[in-house]
């Protein structure tokens, strides 16, 4: 039964995580570098990030607890089985989204222009090409897609 309430949550995080950055990537991000409007994009991510911050965090507790139920905490680096290489894969996708979230935050959307707004579109690309990489390497401990 927990398994069971895990997933379903799990996959509620990932539907909202995976398709808001697929709006966000293949909608609003190509109207503000064809308006040169950097607004076009912050007005998405402040409705966003109520409901997608959120969802990653719940991504991260039922992950993690999953993890936990399939392998102890000790064997998840050591890489002597298909499980352990998916839990290392998904923890090194979740750093590289929360470096690149940092760096935009820090860098970036402070000192957000026209100019800048490429560079943003290169994160906005790179964050949603995780998301779906998560998204396969969740899949991939039922079926053999990585
Ligand atoms: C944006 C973040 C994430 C997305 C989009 C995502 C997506 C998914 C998806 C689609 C599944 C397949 C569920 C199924 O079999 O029906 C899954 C499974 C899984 N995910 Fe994630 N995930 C994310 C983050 C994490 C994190 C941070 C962890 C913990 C390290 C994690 C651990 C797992 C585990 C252990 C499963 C296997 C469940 C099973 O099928 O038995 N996930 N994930």
């Amino acid at each position: 039964m927990e398994f069971k309430f895990l997933i379903v949550f799990h996959l509620l995080g990932a539907c909202v995580w995976v398709g808001g950055h697929l709006i966000l990537a293949a909608t609003i991000l190509p109207k503000a570098l064809r308006l040169k409007d950097p607004e076009v994009i912050s007005g998405f991510e402040s409705m966003f990030e109520k409901i997608g911050i959120p969802s990653l965090i719940i991504q991260v507790i039922t992950g993690v607890r999953m993890s936990m139920i399939k392998l102890p905490v000790s064997e998840w680096f050591n890489f002597q089985n298909q499980i352990s290489a998916l839990i290392s894969l998904k923890i090194i996708l979740l750093l590289m989204t929360i470096a690149l979230a940092i760096h935009a935050r820090l860098f970036i959307i402070p000192k957000l222009d026209a100019q800048k707004i490429s560079i943003l579109g290169w994160h906005i690309t790179g964050v949603t090409f995780i998301a779906v990489l998560m998204l396969l390497t969740g899949l991939s401990f039922r079926y053999s897609i990585l």
